[in-house]
């Protein structure tokens, strides 16, 4: 990859793990500072099937990053300066229900943040007078119908909704934790939403995320036999599903070049 000016430009972002870098034809790297400190790594901008995207992996290069210590707002930041106005997020998640399984995908519409001690807003003085976001639906409707049907045309098992809970981390939830989480009546669980999310619509960026579902949490009453989720794990259903990630994104893209 080569070094490209930080003049460059792209209106479509992706926030993703290493497994992305393929993705992208013509790529270039750019080295990006912002008021918030420096993003988890250079973006990455190239092309996807015609379309410019630009790309960073929110754990860093290497996945040296715990979810707690990604910066967000640098990350947004940069994106921002890129002139990204439309940005998907592909993460992973434990499912707390039966019926949504390990491989399978979930657009989510509503969060829960249940993260702590995150610089989670870039409105930290109010210069400009007050400025509280509203935050009702997290997620954007027009982004989201596109992932939704981008999954459905790459053949992949799809739920069109669901409320992700995000945990602090970086370990994952106690059995009482996951059994009060499934309650509340909350899908999927995930430690990077919060506060990405927020972040973005503090920066007028639309933003949807959508979650592969690479375990069972903690395990669930009325699935037997399964076994409390491990990282290696997380990491095996995620490499294993990743081509079909990089296939909804791909779709994803397309139809939002045509919409503009
Ligand atoms: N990411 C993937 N699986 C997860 C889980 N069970 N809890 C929190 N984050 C996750």
């Amino acid at each position: 990859r080569d070094d490209i000016p930080a003049t460059a430009h792209a209106a479509i972002g992706v926030f993703g793990g290493s497994g992305f870098y393929t993705f992208l034809d013509d790529a270039g790297s750019v080295e990006l500072d912002t008021p918030w400190g420096t993003p988890s790594a250079p973006a990455t901008i190239g092309t996807v099937d015609g379309v410019r995207v630009a790309f960073l992996p929110r754990h860093g290069t290497g996945h040296t990053l715990p979810p707690h210590r990604v910066n967000y707002r640098a990350n947004i930041d940069a994106m921002r300066q890129l002139g990204v106005r439309a940005l998907l997020a592909p993460f992973a998640a434990g499912s707390l229900r039966p019926d949504i399984r390990p491989g399978e995908f979930v657009v989510v519409d509503q969060l829960v943040d249940r993260t702590t001690g995150r610089a989670d807003t870039f409105y930290d003085h109010f210069d400009d007078g007050p400025r509280h976001i509203p935050f009702a639906e997290p997620y954007d409707p027009g982004l989201r119908r596109v992932l939704v049907e981008a999954a459905a045309t790459a053949g992949v098992s799809v739920h069109d909704s669901g409320t992700v809970v995000v945990t602090n981390g970086p370990r994952f939830s106690t059995r009482a934790e996951s059994a009060w989480h499934r309650a509340n009546g909350w899908d999927v669980v995930n430690m990077t939403q919060y506060p990405e999310a927020a972040l973005a619509m503090e920066a007028g960026i639309r933003f949807a995320g959508v979650a592969l579902v690479t375990d069972y949490d903690a395990g669930l009453e009325g699935v037997p036999g399964v076994e409390p989720v491990t990282q290696e794990t997380v990491f095996e259903v995620f490499e294993k599903n990743v081509h079909r990630v990089r296939e909804v994104l791909r779709g994803a893209i397309s139809a939002i070049s045509r919409l503009a």
